[in-house]
């Protein structure tokens, strides 16, 4: 499978214009290296720390490692930018093909831009993306037990929870614990999820307790 994609794919939401993921560029360093050191105590309790901590690379190193990474079909990275603005980051990464076509996503969206629903609408597309795109069948998501801002974000889409996996990743010095979430093709029953989660967007919110 490795190099059957474009490395620098750009999603641009289908409902939401002014969300597009779309790959890290040089022009990005300052705005970029701002939005991560503005954001550092807000994302240190939930970032991969070890045994090779990607927030160590310089920003060139860390544009190479996202292409090689791409082209080797195991990673699939993107910036979020809301209104020409950065605000986050989505991957997909660990992607692994043969009988298993699976890859996990991960995500943050900056202090400021959090609480407005930008990481659900984006894993969504990402979703759409990865099982209509690359012929994915499996996106899973794991999270730290503590982080209720992101297991809303999976319950909101739908995610079935496959339970803790103990000792998962290592994260701010440690090794942690995670749940995981995992969506497979059969779950979106040939719809996209973006509309699924769009049209939930609309329905009344009685209606959606129900
Ligand atoms: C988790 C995260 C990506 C959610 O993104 P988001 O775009 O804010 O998602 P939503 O707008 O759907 O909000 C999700 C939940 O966050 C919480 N939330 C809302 N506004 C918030 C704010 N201003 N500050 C903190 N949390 C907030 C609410 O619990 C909300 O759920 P609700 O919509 O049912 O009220 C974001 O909080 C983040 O980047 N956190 C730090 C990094 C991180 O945890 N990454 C995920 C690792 S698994």
């Amino acid at each position: 499978m490795a190099g059957l994609w474009p490395t620098v794919l750009t999603i641009r939401h289908p409902e939401q214009p002014d969300r597009v993921m779309r790959a890290l560029r040089p022009r990005d360093r300052n705005e970029w290296e701002h939005l991560r050191a503005v954001n550092r105590s807000w994302l240190e309790p939930w970032e991969a720390t070890s045994p090779e901590p990607l927030g160590q690379l310089k920003f060139r190193a860390l544009i190479r490692h996202y292409d090689s990474e791409a082209q080797a079909g195991r990673l699939q990275p993107f910036v979020i930018e809301v209104g020409g603005r950065l605000v986050g980051q989505m991957h997909l990464s660990g992607i692994t093909w043969g009988s298993m076509r699976s890859g996990s996503a991960g995500y943050w969206v900056s202090r400021q831009a959090a609480g407005q629903g930008i990481a659900p609408s984006c894993l969504a597309a990402l979703v759409d993306h990865a099982f209509y795109g690359l012929g994915l069948h499996r996106v899973e998501v794991n999270i730290r037990p503590g982080n209720v801002a992101s297991l809303r974000v999976v319950e909101k889409l739908g995610f079935r929870d496959e339970g803790v996996r103990e000792r998962l990743l290592h994260i701010d010095g440690a090794w942690r614990d995670h749940r995981s979430f995992a969506l497979t093709m059969e779950d979106l029953e040939g719809q996209s999820l973006v509309a699924r989660w769009n049209a939930a967007q609309r329905r009344p919110q009685a209606e959606q307790a129900t």
